[in-house]
């Protein structure tokens, strides 16, 4: 069966004939007598035990992410965020050190200079667009990589490949956060990723209409992560595993509209006399883009561009504010296109230092609409 095919039948919902799994709310599962209790006192029954012991459309969520992604063990967490710190938290312990993509999620690094910190863990950035050269940046209690690619502002990717190599050489993790290519156009497993980390809040929901994080791990992770999981009693609501479950149907077909528009106006921003350099993967004047067209099967709708000359801020603003169908705000992945616009900066000296990026969550509008609204938009800029 082919992919598409096999998100659409599995799993079948086992209730009333319907076609769609129930949703299951609450606290308290009844055990049928005071033997399953036992056996629950025991840890040694088989059933859910309690709401925290991840309902079944949690378990449905998971066990159909955990397919696709062809790992051994996915896990749910309350959000994109959760499920990075929960990485974290599973697998460092007092004494270890991490290496940060610069590029990631910046509330991770955040986390890690103000939290993990406290807990004797510590942490440095390597460049946005390592390599190989990753073994400069290794100290000998080293535990953990986090990597994202590409990065969801300035869309550096990363050798997934030869960062996975020198880490698995000296036994080190690797974690990707794989939000923006979702398991449909990245397999992290095949290019030796331990640990595949995404914001479903993203693509895989596809409507900004929850926030959820999933974890998924190989064999040599799975046990961990499941431990982790079971003495903090991590879960998600069953609403929003519903949800999540429901976007995994529709994602190949959203995916590949997403890719097609944004890659439509990716092309004809790059041609566009306002528009400095248009940063997306897929476009051959992407640094990065032999990586790209080597590990990945596709790509998405987020993507970035600087403006020929860095804009008067208040030209800039007339600019944002007159797009009729670009909404402004965070987060991505969803059906309506989103714009945000900042002066980039990092923890490390990087590419586009002090320019403005404009970010944009391509839709599934008509490309058509979305490139009329940008070109009277950037039109107001000088
Ligand atoms: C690449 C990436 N990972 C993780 C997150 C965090 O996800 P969430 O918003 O679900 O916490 C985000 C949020 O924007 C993101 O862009």
């Amino acid at each position: 069966m082919k992919t598409a095919t096999e998100l659409i039948h599995r799993p079948r919902a086992a209730e009333a004939n319907m076609i769609n799994p129930p949703i299951h709310r609450g606290s308290t599962v009844l055990f049928k007598n005071f033997e399953d209790l036992t056996r629950a006192n025991a840890g040694t029954y088989e059933g859910i035990l309690y709401g925290t012991d991840r309902l079944p459309a949690q378990r449905s969520f998971e066990e159909a992410l955990c397919a696709l992604e062809g790992g051994r063990l996915t896990r749910a967490f309350q959000s994109g965020l959760a499920a990075i710190l929960g990485t974290f938290y599973a697998f460092t312990k007092a004494g270890d050190h991490i290496l940060l993509c610069d590029n990631a999620y910046g509330p991770g690094q955040l986390f890690c200079r103000d939290v993990l910190s406290r807990f004797g863990v510590t942490f440095n950035c390597v460049p946005a667009n390592v390599g190989a050269d990753i073994v400069d940046y290794l100290k000998p209690n080293t535990r953990l990589i986090l990597l994202e690619s590409p990065g969801s502002n300035s869309l550096e990717i990363q050798d997934i490949p030869a960062v996975a190599a020198v880490a698995k050489a000296r036994g080190i993790l690797t974690a990707l956060d794989n939000t923006w290519a979702t398991p449909l156009y990245l397999d992290p497993f095949r290019h030796g990723v331990d640990l595949s980390i995404h914001s479903v809040s993203k693509y895989i929901s596809g409507h900004s209409d929850i926030l959820l994080g999933a974890v998924t791990a190989t064999d040599r992770c799975a046990e961990a992560l499941d431990h982790y999981c079971r003495v903090t009693e991590t879960y998600a609501q069953p609403e929003d595993c519903h949800l999540a479950l429901r976007g995994l149907k529709t994602l190949p077909v959203r995916l590949k509209q997403h890719e097609q528009s944004a890659l439509e106006i990716a092309r004809w921003l790059e041609l566009h006399p306002a528009v400095g350099q248009v940063i997306h993967p897929a476009l051959p004047c992407h640094p990065e883009h032999a990586l790209w067209k080597r590990d990945f099967t596709g790509s998405t709708g987020l993507f970035s561009f600087t403006l020929k000359q860095e804009p008067e801020p208040s030209k800039l603003a007339a600019f944002i504010d007159s797009l009729r169908l670009f909404g402004i705000g965070y987060s991505w992945g969803g059906y309506h296109s989103l714009v945000t616009a900042a002066r980039h900066h990092r923890a490390l000296p990087s590419r586009y230092d002090g320019r403005t990026l404009v970010r944009l969550s391509i839709g599934l509008e008509d490309p058509e609409d979305l490139k009329a609204d940008l070109e009277q938009g950037l039109a107001r800029l000088y």
